[in-house]
């Protein structure tokens, strides 16, 4: 099921026959790299997906979407939304990674902004957030770019991690 589409990318709900390619951007320590799980196994690749294929199951307008490079029709990572609570508040969360083959082109932005976007206009949020390790400073960048500002810093038992934010923006 298609979710979005943007210039160069189209996002699409995750399907089975995903996994592969998946599996070989989680198996990545360094596309895993600010990931507090790191890289994931076959199996573990295998349950999240599984768990993302119809959307969020809480959410299902949510979810963690493949993310289509449509000139060669790849899968080259998956980005999306993602509900969490945090300090007992809804939150929802703009989640990218993609293939290293891919970074600096401004894909990530794209698929990120279209997200947004989606958000904002056809789901009717009025907020979101990016959970940031500090060194990540692509991310923090990605972030910057959607109009996030720096909220807090938060840790866990992994470190210290950031929370951008933004509102919707007025009409
Ligand atoms: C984060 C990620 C999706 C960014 O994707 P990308 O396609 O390379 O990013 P873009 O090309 O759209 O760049 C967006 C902005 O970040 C900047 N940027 C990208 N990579 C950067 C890097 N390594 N260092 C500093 N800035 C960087 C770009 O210059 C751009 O800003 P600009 O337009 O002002 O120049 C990609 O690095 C990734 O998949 N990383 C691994 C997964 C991950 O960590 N996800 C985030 C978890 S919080």
């Amino acid at each position: 099921m298609l979710i979005l589409e943007t210039e160069r990318l189209l996002l699409r709900r995750l399907l089975p026959e995903d996994l592969d390619a998946l599996y070989a951007l989680y198996r990545d320590p360094e596309i895993r790299r600010y990931f507090p799980d790191g890289t994931l196994t076959y199996e573990e690749t295998k349950e999240e997906l599984e768990w993302f294929l119809n959307g969020h199951p809480r959410h299902p307008e949510l979810g963690l979407w493949a993310t289509i490079y449509k000139p060669t029709n790849q899968f080259i990572g998956r980005c999306g939304l993602l509900p969490w609570t945090i300090e007992e508040r809804d939150e929802v969360e703009v989640a990218y990674l993609l293939d290293k083959a891919f970074w600096g082109q401004g894909l990530g932005f794209e698929a990120a902004r279209a997200c947004a976007d989606y958000a904002f206009n056809v789901l009717g949020l009025t907020r979101l957030i990016c959970m940031i390790y500090p060194e990540n400073v692509a991310s923090i960048n990605v972030a910057r770019k959607l109009g996030m500002m720096l909220e807090k810093e938060m840790k866990d038992e992994f470190g210290s991690y950031l929370i951008y934010s933004r509102n919707k923006p007025p009409v």
